[in-house]
């Protein structure tokens, strides 16, 4: 064998095929040809107009808190004096951020009116203010926007249309609030379930990820990003934010080359090339260099090797950061010095105008070079004009009309049903009967923070007071779905402490099943840092206490990680990992758990059985040898249906192909149960022997099919030369020829590259 791979090694190719996930270059969304040349005359036209202080404001972004009034009755207040002195002394291009909650659709209108009022009446050049806001999942800063499940729900959904209407949704909601540009998707990989930020990720897979996200930017951005429902991307946190080691936000990752451009780096090249006008960096640090001062990865790689004719903006004051916390710049000065020339064209610097004040001072002695500030304030100005900004950057008061329209609650609601996964279902529990007493219980039950998580309304979306009055918990739903008087409620627990579980085994013992709703309370960043990904111990007594009585158990998660819970998961009959399904979660619950929808969602993560012992689907020959080590709760991609499906025929249309050919996989899939239902297809591919040790499998392919009772229908997928490639010992992409397997449910077959 050993024999084998040393061949194999000798007669290694370098890949140089154009293939999805590899090469090409950015296809941004002009509606005509030579729209982007006349672009760039006008930038550089302007450019030509500016002073070095004009020039400098543009690439400073501050927190609308600045030019804001502090006082409480008045904290949503802009201040005009402050917002004058921001923009016309300061020149400054950019704002970001609400001050607490979500803002009504009016009230961001008037706000967008008085910054650009000043912007473009005031201004010498008249330069509009580029406005950025969060919208993670949905416009989730505008009151009674469409808010989404999670990403790692719709991730779970593997089914890029609906992402893609998500995406359309968002841009329209976010523009008719009047604002051009939203700070998502974040394209790192979700492969560290700690993490506090994994939710906002499409989860542990490059090519899941790098699907859904191009999809996304599809979506928002549209094939004309000028259209006046269109809104700009941004990509983050480049790169290798999500993977830090101990699972704390804002702590160090260790990422070898090797596997940042295996793993972490193809989702953001394919953001890149799906036409993303904007990157946000990393706020933290590889291999012991913070992510702002990455000359290699934001200048060498992003802008350079990708052709990324976007801008670069910083994160939250991590240029200062470089300074005040990571010690490799030894003053302010040195801190922006490094960020700027390391390939940072805007600051969100965000609370003062430090930056501005260093900046100028520094190209004035001449140690950041003019060509840099030009290259910088060009690339920020080509998204203004891009976005079509310069003829008009006020809101559109006709897109308030589509705003959260009845059509959007329904893609909503088909995401979050199609977000929630089914991971148990012992003797077909599940759906319930609706003419039964059911006992709702567990700290997340009554909770609408529970089913939407951080960036909801307000930054850590846990406030349940400023939530939507009219969108049912799962409690609710399920209390409208079959009747107040069938259902009882007793929380039990909080989520770290006992409260009425007396109570809670008194109603279980009365009722004829349990719904029983566990979980994380919602979090966003640093503030949802754990210690132990293990499921609280109260909730665990919670289960343990009313398991006993005897009654069906349907074990709702609600969580933005995967918490283990091997020690509830034999006592549950059901069990359904809804993750952070949205606003209509509680609907989407209660229609599955009484069988007014079909689960179809697929876990995007790995789900880990012990706190330990943290496993990717992708896991390496050696992780289990003996053939039992990788043992997760449950695998990516896994998760039931309220029908059955059977898989036959898996056949490729050749047994061998040379490096520049596609081999086609086709199979028949049948739904074999009683249920209409969609069946998410999926195509592994494996490299039999390799120069290196790979996975035993990868992602390559999905497909969502709906097939009616008895239906069968026939999947094709094409596997690109490109997909068989990996980085190679000498960090290079390259395809060695050799056995391939595919693999498509329990079915497989081989071929061969020549
Ligand atoms: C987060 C970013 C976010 C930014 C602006 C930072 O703390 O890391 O993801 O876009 O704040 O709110």
């Amino acid at each position: 064998m050993l024999m084998q791979v040393l061949n194999k090694t000798r007669c290694l190719i370098i890949l140089c095929l154009a293939s999805n996930f590899l090469f090409g270059f950015s296809n941004r969304a002009y509606a005509k040809r030579g729209d982007e040349k006349a672009i760039d005359g006008k930038v550089r036209q302007l450019l030509s107009k500016m002073t070095l202080e004009e020039k400098i404001g543009q690439m400073t972004q501050i927190n609308i808190l600045v030019v804001s009034n502090k006082t409480s009755s008045q904290r949503n207040q802009l201040n005009a004096e402050k917002l004058r002195e921001a923009i016309v002394k300061y020149h400054v291009g950019s704002i970001l951020n609400v001050n607490d909650t979500a803002y009504s659709i009016n009230y961001w209108h008037s706000v967008i009116k008085e910054i650009e009022d000043v912007a473009t009446k005031q201004t010498r050049l008249k330069i509009p203010v580029i406005y950025g806001i969060d919208a993670i999942h949905g416009a989730n800063y505008t009151k009674d926007a469409t808010v989404f499940p999670q990403p790692i729900n719709m991730a779970a959904t593997f089914n890029p249309e609906l992402v893609k209407r998500e995406g359309e949704i968002t841009a329209l909601e976010v523009r008719a609030s009047g604002m051009p540009w939203i700070f998502y998707p974040v394209m790192d990989l979700g492969r560290q379930p700690l993490w506090p930020r994994l939710y906002e990720t499409f989860g542990e897979d490059v090519y899941l990820a790098s699907t859904m996200g191009k999809e996304y930017i599809e979506g928002v951005q549209g094939n004309d990003i000028g259209s006046p429902d269109k809104v700009a991307v941004c990509l983050k946190h480049f790169a290798g934010y999500s993977f830090p080691l101990d699972g704390k936000d804002r702590t160090p990752a260790w990422i070898p080359e090797r596997m940042m451009k295996e793993y972490f780096l193809p989702p953001f090249h394919e953001g890149v090339k799906a036409g993303a006008m904007t990157v946000m960096v990393n706020s933290s640090e590889v291999n012991g260099i913070p992510g702002h001062s990455n000359y290699h990865l934001l200048t060498e790689v992003l802008k350079n090797k990708w052709k990324f004719k976007g801008f670069v903006v910083s994160d939250w004051q991590d240029i200062e950061r470089l300074y005040t916390r990571d010690k490799v710049a030894s003053s302010p000065e040195e801190a922006v010095k490094m960020a700027v020339i390391a390939g940072v064209d805007m600051s969100m610097v965000p609370s003062d105008f430090s930056f501005y004040n260093i900046l100028l001072k520094l190209v004035k002695e001449g140690q950041v070079p003019m060509r840099r500030i030009n290259d910088a304030v060009g690339r920020i100005l080509k998204v203004k004009y891009e976005l079509g900004l310069f003829d008009n950057s006020y809101p559109d008061e006709k897109l308030e009309s589509r705003f959260a329209s009845p059509s959007s609650e329904k893609t909503n609601l088909q995401a979050s049903e199609e977000s929630i996964t089914l991971v148990k279902n012992d003797g077909n529990i599940l759906p319930l009967k609706r003419n039964i007493k059911v006992l709702v219980t567990g700290p997340a039950a009554d909770k609408l923070s529970c089913l939407n998580g951080g960036w909801t309304i307000t930054w850590q979306g846990d406030d349940d007071s400023v939530y939507p009055k009219d969108k049912p918990t799962v409690l609710e739903a399920i209390q409208q779905k079959i009747g107040e008087d069938n259902v009882m409620f007793i929380p039990g627990a909080t989520f770290d402490s006992l409260l009425d579980v007396n109570a809670a085994v008194a109603a279980a013992e009365k009722a004829d099943a349990v719904v029983l709703c566990l979980g994380e309370k919602a979090y966003a960043e640093t503030p949802g840092n754990i210690d132990d990904l293990s499921l609280d111990d109260a909730q665990i007594k919670l289960a343990r206490a009313v398991m006993p009585a005897g009654k069906p158990v349907v074990l709702v998660m609600l969580e933005g990680r995967p918490r283990v819970i091997n020690k509830i998961v034999e006592g549950s009959k059901a069990i359904l990992i809804g993750f952070l399904p949205g606003m209509e979660g509680g609907r989407a619950f209660a229609n599955i758990i009484f069988g007014d929808a079909n689960p179809s969602a697929k876990l995007p993560v790995t789900y880990p059985r012990f706190p330990n012992a943290l496993y990717h689907y992708d896991y390496t020959p050696m992780e289990d040898e003996d053939g039992n080590s990788y043992n997760p709760q449950w695998d990516f991609g896994f998760g039931l249906s309220y029908t059955t499906f059977n898989y036959s025929d898996l056949t490729l249309d050749k047994g061998k192909i040379n490096r520049r050919e596609s081999i086609t996989a086709s199979v028949k899939v049948t739904n074999t149960g009683k249920a209409a239902g969609k069946e998410v297809v999926q195509l592994y591919i494996r490299d039999l022997y390799a120069s290196i040790e790979l996975p035993e499998k990868r992602l390559e392919g999905f497909d969502k099919i709906f097939l009616e009772p008895g239906e069968t229908k026939q999947v094709k997928f094409v596997i690109k030369p490109g997909q068989l490639s990996f980085i190679g010992r000498d960090n290079k992409r390259i395809i060695e020829p050799g056995k391939f397997k595919v693999m498509i449910s329990n079915l497989s077959q081989e071929f061969v590259l020549e």
